[in-house]
């Protein structure tokens, strides 16, 4: 099987080659810096993806709304499936990490109003408190999916953030699943979805904004975000545009890290013993298991001129892949990295928040939801145990996730 043929079954999302991606990409970067694979380029090296995340000028943003691989996915379409996709793709261009430029500040500032420190702390209360809840209610079964409450956990912080009552909270997820399978698919069926689910989530969104007009005193995410002033105002659509991607953004990649980081642990019993044992070692591990794991497997940007890259000219309208998952294995960086190894001093350097200006706004919440996770295993459960010899993946390469986790509690609950 030829390299290309992999990276195909990967992008394909079969389950086989999303069970172990890394091996792909470090062939990949054997091969050397830029990988060319038909409208696409691949980076691999840690200080190639490092450029590519802080390069605002030469590389854009906008790769999953033009560029050659939306050009290349939107050739397949016509008729009716094709105006799905070009409503999906015009919602999804408001999204924050989908700007640059002066747009991409304004929407950054404004999102920022989101994350305040006062609105951490109030989450960090409900994190330990929705942790222990479900844990409770996982712990009564003698073996459990702990995948219901990494799924859970993040869905329930990202709705309390968004002020989504909790009656409305699987409305929302069914939507942001049908907008999150259409996320690089190249069949039209999800688009067709997508674009339904857009519509109904607009029509929510609108009763909210028509609330917070009626109740102009109202402190809630809506009029915090809606009362900018000037320059800093936002529009309906790129209101609806950023709850469906801190919805998108906070939720499954917050499960991965906690559900595969939990199964890195589990699979190298000393690195979870030594955990167990000193517990101030979680933030660290939460470090080193954002590079093991690298929730987010790749980013993608756009060649906005001809750009030179260790020799290879990449033309201008090219999409270029930043494979953070390919510098988490860069051995220059990374001594012995396919080693999981809580105490890695280099585990900071991780790029798996991404880096420069469009850094993860929700890195403070998804490391405060995965340290109260391990902390309270940890704590509580110090002989958990993986209770199954294989695990399977789904989901799409650049975010895999793992579809369960049987574990064992152990003796000590
Ligand atoms: C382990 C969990 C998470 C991972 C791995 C992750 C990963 C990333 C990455 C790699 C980027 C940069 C994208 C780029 O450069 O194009 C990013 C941006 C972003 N993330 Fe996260 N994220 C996580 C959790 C969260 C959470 C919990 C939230 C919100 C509740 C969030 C909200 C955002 C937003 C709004 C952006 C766009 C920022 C911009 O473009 O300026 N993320 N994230």
């Amino acid at each position: 099987v030829t390299l290309e043929a992999r990276i195909e079954a990967l992008f394909a999302a079969e389950p086989a080659a999303l069970a172990d991606p890394f091996s792909v990409y470090d062939d990949v970067r054997a091969a050397g810096r830029v990988f060319e694979l038909g409208p696409t380029v691949l980076l691999t090296h840690y200080d190639d993806v490092k450029w590519a995340l802080r390069e605002g000028d030469r590389l854009s943003n906008k790769a999953l709304s033009e560029g050659s691989r939306v050009e290349a996915t939107r050739a397949r379409f016509s008729g009716d499936a094709r105006d799905a996709f070009d409503e999906v793709i015009a919602f999804e261009a408001n999204f924050v990490s989908r700007t640059d430029g002066a747009d991409h500040d304004r929407l950054r500032r404004i999102a920022h109003r989101a994350f305040t420190p006062r609105r951490i702390a109030e989450l960090e209360a409900a994190t330990r408190r929705y942790a222990d809840e479900l844990l409770a209610t996982l712990a009564e079964q003698e073996t459990a999916d702990v995948m219901v409450l990494a799924y859970r956990l993040p869905l329930m912080i990202v709705a309390d953030l968004l002020g989504v009552p909790e009656a409305d909270r699987e409305l929302i997820h069914a939507w942001s699943e049908k907008l999150g399978a259409a996320n690089a698919s190249t069949d039209p069926g999800p688009y067709l979805e997508a674009r339904v689910a857009i519509r109904e989530f607009r029509a929510y969104l609108d009763e909210m904004l028509d609330r917070h007009r009626r109740e102009p005193d109202s402190t809630d995410l809506v009029a915090v975000l809606m009362d900018a002033e000037g320059d800093e105002r936002m529009n309906a659509d790129e209101l609806a545009a950023l709850y469906v991607q801190i919805l998108f953004a906070g939720h499954e990649t917050t499960t991965n890290l906690i559900g595969a980081g939990l199964l890195g642990l589990l699979r190298h019993p000393d690195e979870w013993r030594a955990l167990t044992q000193d517990r101030t070692l979680i933030p660290l591990a939460v470090e080193e298991l954002m590079r093991f794991v690298t929730p987010t497997q790749f980013v993608s940007r756009l060649a906005v001129e001809e750009i030179e890259l260790a020799g290879v000219a990449i033309p201008e309208g090219r999409t270029i892949l930043a494979v953070l998952a390919g510098a988490h294995r860069d051995a220059a960086v990374f001594a012995d990295p396919g080693r999981l190894d809580v105490r890695r001093p280099e585990g900071r350097q991780q790029l798996g928040f991404g880096f420069g200006p469009h850094f993860c706004l929700g890195s403070a919440l998804a490391r405060l939801e995965a340290q109260v996770v391990l902390d309270l295993l940890a704590r509580r459960f110090p002989h958990l145990a993986l209770a199954a010899d294989t695990v399977e993946w789904e989901g799409s390469a650049m975010l895999r996730h793992l579809t369960c986790l049987p574990v064992a509690w152990g003796d000590n609950k």
